[in-house]
C-alpha cells in the first residue's frame, strides 16, 4: 500500500486493500502508542488544519494523531480572527496556507464538492474532512474500522443507517466505503424529506444491497450495527422544516428494549436529542469508542500520506 502525497476527497478514492491495510496499521499503532506514548515516525513534519466550519472530533483527532506521531500541527484558528473577515476567497487562503510548506492540509469547508477543488489548488496533499454535505471520508475509515473491529469482519453486515441522511455528509461517506466490501445491506431508515440522496445510491451501484425505510422498528433486529445521526439544523433551508422533523426519531434505552436482540449502537457525534444517554451503559454503545478510534485511524492515514 502507498498512499504517500495522496490526496484524500471522496471514501470512494480508497481500495479494499488499502482501507484494510490501513485498518491493520491503525491497530499497530494504538499498541505502540498505549506503550510508547509519542513516537517518532513523523519528526519534522508538519500539518496545517483549517477548519472552516464547526469541529471537536475531527480537528482534535488529527492533531493529537499529528503529534502522537511526532510531528507538528499549525492550525489555521477561527476563520473570523483571518483575512477571511476582510474578505478574503477560500482560494487565496488556500495558496497561503500552501505555500508555507505544510507536509499535509487537512480541510473543512462549507461547500460541497470543494475538497476536490482544494486538492487542484494546493501541492500540500488535501485531506477532506467534511466538505458540507457532500462528504466526510476519514470519518467513514473510523466507522468502518469500528465496526471491524466489534464485528470482526465487514463483508456480510448489515448497516442501519437512521436520520439526516439528506442534508448529512457521513451517510454518504459511509455508503461510499462500506461498498468496498462484499455482501453488505445498507438500510437507510428516515422520514421521506430525510432520505438518502440519490447520487449516492448511483454511486455505489449494485456493490451494496440498499433498503429503505421510514420507521427504525421495522427493521432494528435485523440490523448488526445501528448507525444513529443528528439533523443537520444548519443546513436546513427552513427552519421550520426542520422543526417539524425533529424528533420525528429517536433513539432510547426504553425504545431498545422492546427487541430481543440489540445491534452495536455507533454514531459520528455530535448528538444532540436523537441518541438518549440512556442508552450510554448499554453493552452495545461505541460511539465514544468509536470516536477514540479516530485517533488511529487517522494516525494510520497521516503515516501514509506522509510516507513515514
Ligand atoms: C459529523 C460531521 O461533521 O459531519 N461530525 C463529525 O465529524 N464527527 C457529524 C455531524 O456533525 O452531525
Amino acid at each position: 500500500m502507498s498512499l504517500r502525497g495522496r490526496d484524500v476527497v471522496s471514501a470512494l478514492d480508497f481500495t479494499r486493500e488499502e482501507v484494510e491495510g490501513l485498518f491493520e496499521l491503525a491497530e499497530r499503532l494504538r499498541r505502540e502508542m498505549e506503550e510508547r506514548g509519542t513516537l517518532s515516525y513523523a519528526r519534522g513534519r508538519v500539518l496545517a488544519t483549517v477548519f472552516l466550519e464547526p469541529s471537536t472530533r475531527t480537528r482534535l483527532s488529527f492533531t493529537f494523531a499529528m503529534v502522537r506521531l511526532g510531528g507538528s500541527v499549525v492550525d489555521f484558528g477561527p476563520e473570523a480572527a483571518s483575512s477571511r473577515a476582510k474578505g478574503e476567497s477560500v482560494e487565496d487562503t488556500l495558496r497561503m496556507v500552501d505555500g508555507y510548506g505544510p507536509d499535509a492540509i487537512v480541510l473543512r469547508q462549507g461547500v460541497p464538492g470543494f475538497a476536490a477543488r482544494a486538492a487542484e489548488i494546493c501541492e500540500a496533499p488535501v485531506i477532506n474532512a467534511g466538505d458540507g454535505w457532500n462528504e466526510h471520508p476519514t470519518q467513514a475509515l473510523l466507522d468502518v474500522y469500528t465496526m471491524w473491529r466489534e464485528l470482526g469482519r465487514v463483508d456480510g453486515v448489515t448497516v442501519g443507517i437512521v436520520g439526516d441522511l439528506r442534508y448529512g455528509r457521513t451517510p454518504s461517506s459511509l455508503s461510499y466505503m462500506l461498498s468496498h466490501f462484499d455482501g453488505v445491506r445498507i438500510w437507510y431508515v428516515a422520514p421521506d424529506p430525510l432520505q438518502i440522496r440519490e447520487e449516492v445510491v448511483e454511486r455505489i451501484g449494485d456493490r451494496v444491497e440498499v433498503r429503505r425505510a421510514s420507521r427504525l422498528e421495522e427493521v432494528l433486529e435485523e440490523l448488526d450495527v445501528l448507525y444513529v445521526t443528528r439533523l443537520q439544523k444548519e443546513r436546513f433551508p427552513d427552519p421550520e422544516e426542520y422543526e417539524r422533523l425533529k424528533g420525528s426519531y429517536r433513539v432510547d434505552a426504553e425504545f431498545l428494549s422492546r427487541f430481543e436482540r440489540v445491534p452495536v449502537i455507533m454514531h459520528p457525534l455530535p448528538r444532540v436529542w436523537e441518541l438518549d444517554e440512556s442508552v450510554d451503559s448499554l453493552p452495545q454503545a461505541k460511539y465514544f469508542e468509536q470516536a477514540r478510534n479516530g485517533l488511529y485511524v487517522r494516525a494510520a492515514l497521516l503515516k501514509e500520506i506522509l510516507g513515514v
